[in-house]
């Protein structure tokens, strides 16, 4: 038995409370992180005089085999190793000997070191995530620049509502996934503090500098309260939450494609290499890559809230709770390693029947609202401007035409303010075009935001 605590007990564990406590088959992957903050470690003993120089070499060159050995797979944790860095102080140990072996954990504890690797992981996770994000925002935008024009029913309450351009509608799904990057970034900033020097909660009392290892492991200054940095993990909770949050926003996109994709609506195609068949049914050609992304969303979610019922009721300072902080965020991010460059593939290859989505765009009476507007524009108060177009969508409706094809004495009917004029503002162009402000939908407005969506995505 490897353990680091054996020598108060008269015996070893039982099995099955190896087994409960054992957490190597999820935390092995901290082992690189664990063999920097050794190094790290080593480097502050020196210079405090607790190791001499030709100790810190020898420590340095066995920590050194110890890393290829771990990368190799010639060295790997066995059911005795209780964690990571309890393997891991077994093969130094194994390669530098007992004597210079056992002097690397003076000053440190499991408890400062799994607060700062999890930190470490989870930063560099946090970086490659943000990649496969700004990779589906990349396919967005160029979906929009292939479709500057090109028309759509906008919807609220999934009814038709106003007509939009394509390109506005897969841009708000740029935006919020950019927020996500934006986010990303942001946590950085209060993950980067190390615990390492914090020890099991008290701090060291061996003139260990740990502002020295927070450099030296590329954070930006270590924690200032050593039982915060044992015992927190709103670190872990604030990215479970921006990781879920990301997954929500990849679910929104992939259930109206889901949608658009139906036999009804037809307004989108998937390419062959992002649907899957049935087994059955030979004509099917389903969007599981979407679908996946809607159900995934569902088990982010669910990792978040997890920890944050883990974290709920522990008092301060570390408890043994704290181990089950890492697998769902492990998870959360495996899941987004696997969604985004799927998503980004299926949304970069998606080919829109334009024709269709413009046909439907002024279905459902959804110039109404423009009507309204034109008849303001003639001095008339919006009351009544709302009232009179309302009217005209029922006249329309009773007869089963649109709005445009109503007749002058049907408008002139509704309210004498209705002339033949208002059918300028009856077209779906018109309409879009009329909706210049900042932010808005016509196409000069649409090109000025992705100009600048396309400048952030690049710089990002
Ligand atoms: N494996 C533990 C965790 O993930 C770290 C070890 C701390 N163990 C302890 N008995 N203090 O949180």
């Amino acid at each position: 038995m490897s353990s680091l605590w054996g020598a108060r007990f008269a015996g070893g564990p039982a099995d099955a409370m190896a087994l409960l406590s054992a957490s190597t088959h999820f935390d092995w992957r901290l082992a690189p992180y664990d063999i920097a903050g050794s190094r790290a470690h080593a480097r502050v003993l020196h210079r405090a005089d607790l190791l001499t120089t030709d100790e810190l070499d020898r420590m340095l060159a066995a920590l050194d085999t110890l890393a290829a050995d771990v990368a190799s797979g010639a060295f790997t944790p066995t059911l005795a190793d209780e964690d990571v860095h309890t393997a891991l102080e077994r093969g130094l140990i194994e390669r530098a000997g007992p004597e210079l072996g056992g002097k690397l954990r003076a000053g440190r504890s499991r408890n400062d070191q799994i607060a700062t690797l999890f930190r470490m992981w989870l930063r560099d996770a946090a970086r490659r995530v943000t990649s496969g994000v700004l990779d589906v925002v990349d396919a967005l935008v160029a979906q929009a620049e292939a479709h500057p024009t090109a028309a759509m029913p906008g919807r609220t309450h999934l009814q038709a509502a106003q007509p939009v351009l394509l390109a506005h509608h897969l841009l708000a799904h740029g935006q919020a996934l950019l927020r996500d990057v934006d986010r990303l970034r942001d946590w950085d900033k209060r993950a980067a503090v190390s615990p390492y020097g914090s020890g099991a909660l008290a701090g060291s009392s061996l003139g260990l500098d740990p502002a020295a290892v927070a450099a030296d492991l590329g954070f930006d200054a270590p924690v200032e309260n050593s039982i915060d940095g044992t015992a927190s993990r709103d670190f872990a909770a604030e990215i479970a939450f921006v990781l879920a949050m990301i997954g929500v926003n990849l679910s929104r996109v992939s259930e109206e494609v889901i949608i658009w994709t139906t036999a009804e609506f037809r307004f989108a195609v998937l390419d062959d290499a992002w649907a899957t068949g049935s087994s059955i049914m030979p004509q099917k050609k389903n969007p599981d890559a979407a679908e996946l992304a809607r159900g995934k969303s569902g088990r982010l979610i669910g990792n978040l809230t997890g920890l944050l019922a883990t974290l709920k009721a522990q008092p301060l300072a570390y408890n043994r709770d704290l181990q089950e902080d890492k697998e769902p965020l492990f998870d959360s991010v495996e899941q987004l390693e696997l969604l985004l460059p799927a998503l980004a593939g299926m949304i970069a290859t998606i080919t829109f029947d334009t024709e269709r989505m413009a046909k439907a765009a002024p279905a459902g009476f959804s110039l109404a609202t423009d009507v309204a507007e034109w008849l303001v524009r003639q001095g008339v108060p919006f009351r009544l401007a709302h009232e009179a177009a309302g009217g005209c969508v029922r006249v329309a409706e009773g007869r089963g035409v649109d709005l445009v094809d109503l007749t002058d004495e049907e408008f002139a009917a509704v309210s004498p303010a209705l002339t033949p004029e208002v059918r300028s503002v009856l077209t779906v162009e018109g309409s879009i075009a009329s909706r210049d402000a900042y932010g808005g939908t016509a196409p000069d407005r649409v090109a000025e935001q992705l100009k600048r969506l396309r400048d952030k995505v690049s710089v990002a």
